[in-house]
């Protein structure tokens, strides 16, 4: 049973999938069950944690102080409203500084997601 906006990845060949459509099935990879992501809680300490400024009233920009290496870098970056029904994500090259500016007038908040190349998914409480 998958959930919608969980993301999996193949401990094989490192496919990652964020589901979009729940369903009762297993996802499968290179012939094995794929791995559900735990979201990891980022505070303020942490690499993983995003730094929210407000650029006027619904423009907002997003960035983290992590490294980004070809060994160690942020992979893509997601808003999603704390409804589920909105969500924008950004795909970032290795070399790209880690950051994201967005509109955003939803009502009901919204949280900031990642997935790191080496440490796995993290989640910040906006
Ligand atoms: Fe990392």
């Amino acid at each position: 049973m998958t959930e919608r906006l969980e993301l999996y990845k193949c401990s094989v060949c490192s496919n990652v999938v964020e589901v979009t459509n729940e369903g009762v099935g297993v996802l499968v990879c290179c012939g094995q069950n794929m791995e559900l992501l735990n979201e990891n809680i980022a505070d303020s300490s942490n690499a993983h944690y995003a730094i929210v400024e407000n650029i006027d009233e619904i423009t907002k920009n997003i960035r983290f102080n992590h490294v980004m290496t070809p060994e160690h870098h942020i992979e893509f970056i997601e808003v999603i409203s704390n409804d589920g029904k909105y969500l924008k994500r950004k795909f970032l090259e290795e070399i790209e500084p880690a950051q994201l500016t967005f509109k955003c007038d939803c009502k009901e908040g919204f949280y900031v997601r990642l997935y790191c190349n080496r440490d796995g998914c993290w989640k910040t409480l906006v």
